[in-house]
């Protein structure tokens, strides 16, 4: 078997390749060329640093590396079913910590979906140890929301892409690789709220609005009661986006996301993020 940088493939190769070690996968996520060309750009994914394993002419697997700053993100790791359990899924990994050595990168992250236990126990042996568990949740559209949050509420404000990055960039929480700000500034047209409560509470949401699905979803409460806030500002939300449903990434199981429970987000899966020093 051979590794080689997965720059020397096509977009329709990976794309191909990555579905096909996807066809047995817990959480069901086939990519498209477009799809898989924007999350290399939203994600600063660089060919150049990630691998496709090769034997014979034939794809066995392949695995991605995100660059940003002096760390890594491992992402896309995968090796087709029929060839899994010979190591390929070992040389592919040492190919990514190679990439990122020899880059000076100082910290490799990465996420896996918690119940994957092959791949967990892959990057354990790796030395990769757990940071927090992130919580990927779901809303319907049409869920009934408590309009009686509107008395409460002092302002709202309607801010562009450009607020919303300002916004994005003073976070206080550390995002993960999905949201900090880097990916979200490569995301074009995102928008935001900034909700005002008149016992004083403040906090703002910045997210993409597309036809049918509202998707980036960020919230900050920087003033009060993180779940009170983050309840209004999603009620904000959802009152003015009532056909879209909506998908809200990598939360924290604290206090905003009860708020976030209020307003109908449900747990769809979770994912353990871990990193590794270099
Ligand atoms: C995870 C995955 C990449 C491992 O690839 P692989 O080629 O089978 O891995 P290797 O043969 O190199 O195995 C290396 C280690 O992984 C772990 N591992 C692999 N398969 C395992 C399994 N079925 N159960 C438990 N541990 C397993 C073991 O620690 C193994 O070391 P060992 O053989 O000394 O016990 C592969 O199972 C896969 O593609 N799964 C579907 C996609 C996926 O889950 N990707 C990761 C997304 S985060």
């Amino acid at each position: 078997m051979n590794l080689y940088p997965a720059s020397k493939f096509t977009y329709e190769e990976l794309t191909d390749a990555y579905n096909e070690t996807r066809v047995d996968y817990l959480v069901p996520m086939p990519m498209n060329v477009a799809r898989l060309m924007e999350y290399c750009r939203v994600y600063d994914v660089s060919l150049e640093h990630s691998c496709v394993a090769v034997e014979e002419e034939t794809v066995l697997g392949l695995g991605m590396l995100g660059v940003r700053q002096g760390r890594g993100w491992i992402t896309r790791l995968g090796v087709l079913p029929a060839g899994r359990r010979k190591g390929t899924g070992t040389a592919l990994m040492t190919g990514l910590v190679d990439a990122a050595e020899r880059d000076n990168l100082d910290t490799i992250w990465l996420e896996v979906i918690k119940g994957n236990e092959p791949a967990h126990q892959l990057f354990h042996k790796f030395g990769f140890t757990e940071t927090r568990e992130l919580i990927v949740a779901r809303r319907a559209p049409k869920t009934v929301l408590d309009e009686s949050i509107f008395d409460k509420i002092k302002r709202i404000t309607t801010l562009n892409h450009e607020d919303a990055i300002i916004l994005l960039a003073h976070r206080e929480e550390r995002p993960n690789w999905l949201n900090e700000t880097e990916s979200q500034q490569n995301v074009r047209n995102l928008s935001a709220l900034l909700v005002e409560l008149k016992n004083g509470g403040r906090g703002w949401v910045t997210y993409h609005a597309g036809l049918l699905q509202l998707t980036r979803l960020i919230v900050e409460v920087t003033v009060g009661n993180p779940t009170e806030v983050a309840e209004a500002v999603l009620t904000v939300l959802h009152q003015r986006h009532k056909r879209q449903d909506a998908i809200a990434e990598n939360l924290c199981e604290d206090e905003k996301w009860l708020g976030f429970q209020k307003v109908g987000y449900f747990d769809s899966f979770r994912r353990i993020e871990m990193k590794r020093p270099l």
